[in-house]
């Protein structure tokens, strides 16, 4: 089966429309730090409104605990919308109750408006089935049709995600069906070389998609907090560095199935050390191998991947034809040690072939270190939800609009 497109909804004229999007960006003091879902969410938004439908926008932001918490309003969300739109977009102060009733009643045709954030009702994440059906109920009062265009949640069995787009005519709206064209590529027929870049703190996170991942490419590079899990299931001491000790068996097994397929696990020579994790802090660059050998002795934390490393990593992202990359080289918010992941980003930018950077923390590190979207192939909008779909598993927000 595949994706339902919007053309299957027919004439949205008049109709009244939720669309479910993730706009949860990353606020600092009510401003919004990263727009980028915000201005991926444009195509379907645009796309409804010239078709006259009264569209309602609706999405969780961050993790509040099932009631209104006023750090998590979307209220910020609707006013950078309505700039992007160049149009006035309301706001309604609840989810499905009387402010966004009136809301709803109060739109014209190619009117929008954002209601609360989902995740302020118990029963949008809400495990039992009965209770998300409930939630998922009242929502479908709010409109005639649901389009689902939030990617960086299909991956979650939520109300606004599953059960409503089994109430309402559904389908995916273009920034899903954008998002999955370009995935599948990562799947179906890669160009090779095929190389796989995995940072950020956790090798638990990542040990789906490495498992997955390792009959299915050429090379797999690895940096940011998980490289000293690799390093020490090598017998390297890794000093105060952030490791996963109960990884460590799973990591050889890795290491030993890449040595037997032929996948190049390219792991880093050097490494940034640092007396403390703070952005002042005292650093050095020691060999992998190394790492206590540094002035701050068994207490320093490896926090960047080290310029020969760097190099290295640019130079085998550059001579690949497909690459994909997930998870920061370092701690790019203190620029002490974002060099990593800015030399990675900028190999990126070079590859003659297909550059994916996925979601989440590396999205908002290639923006906040200076680059431009159009210097990628793309960049997802879901960081959880692209490597769930690398790992190979069902969707459910994607199974619900009748991708198999
Ligand atoms: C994300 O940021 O990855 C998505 O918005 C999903 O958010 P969640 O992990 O809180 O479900």
């Amino acid at each position: 089966m595949t994706l339902r497109t919007l053309d299957s909804l027919g004439s949205l004229e008049g109709k009244r429309v939720i669309v479910r999007c993730d706009l949860n960006v990353p606020l600092r003091d009510g401003v919004i730090t990263d727009d980028g879902r915000v201005r991926a969410s444009l195509p379907t938004l645009n796309a409804l409104i010239n078709a006259g439908a009264r569209v309602i926008v609706c999405s969780h932001l961050g993790r509040p605990d099932g009631a209104p918490d006023p750090q998590y309003s979307l209220e910020p969300v609707a006013q950078r919308l309505s700039e992007l739109l160049g149009k006035p977009v309301a706001f309604a102060r609840d989810t499905v109750g009387e402010s966004a009733h009136d809301a709803v009643e109060s739109l014209e045709d190619g009117g929008v408006v954002v209601i609360e954030n989902l995740r302020f009702n118990p029963g949008e994440t809400a495990k039992d089935d009965v209770t998300r059906q409930a939630f998922a109920a009242q929502l479908a009062e709010l409109g005639d049709a649901l389009v689902s265009d939030g990617f960086g949640v299909v991956h979650r069995k939520q109300a606004s995600v599953y059960e409503l787009a089994e109430l309402l005519p559904s389908s995916a709206g273009l920034l899903i069906a954008a998002e999955l064209d370009v995935l599948d590529r990562l799947t179906e027929t890669p160009e090779r070389p095929y190389a796989v870049v995995l940072g950020g703190s956790k090798v638990s996170d990542k040990l789906g998609v490495i498992s997955h991942l390792l009959p299915r490419v050429d090379r797999i590079l690895v940096g940011g907090g998980m490289l000293f899990t690799f390093l020490k299931a090598q017998g390297h001491p890794v000093a105060a560095s952030l490791l996963e000790e109960d990884q460590l068996d799973t990591v050889r097994g890795y290491l030993a199935e890449a040595e037997q397929r032929g996948v190049e696990i390219v792991l880093p020579t050097d490494v940034v050390v640092a007396a403390s994790f703070s952005a002042d802090a005292a650093h050095e660059i020691a060999a992998a191998d190394s790492i206590e050998a540094t002035a701050f002795g068994a207490s320093g934390i490896g926090l960047d991947i080290g310029p020969e490393t760097a190099a290295r990593f640019a130079e085998v992202i550059r001579s690949s034809k497909t690459v994909f990359w997930n998870g920061p080289m370092g701690v790019f918010e203190f620029p002490a040690f974002a060099a990593g992941t800015k030399t990675v980003a900028q190999a990126l930018t070079e590859v003659d072939g297909l550059s994916v950077v996925g979601g989440g923390d590396s999205a908002a590190a290639v923006r906040q270190l200076g680059f431009d979207d159009d210097q990628f192939g793309h960049i997802s909008t879901g960081g959880g939800a692209s490597l769930e779909f690398l790992e190979g598993k069902k969707l459910p927000g994607l199974e619900v609009l009748g991708w198999a």
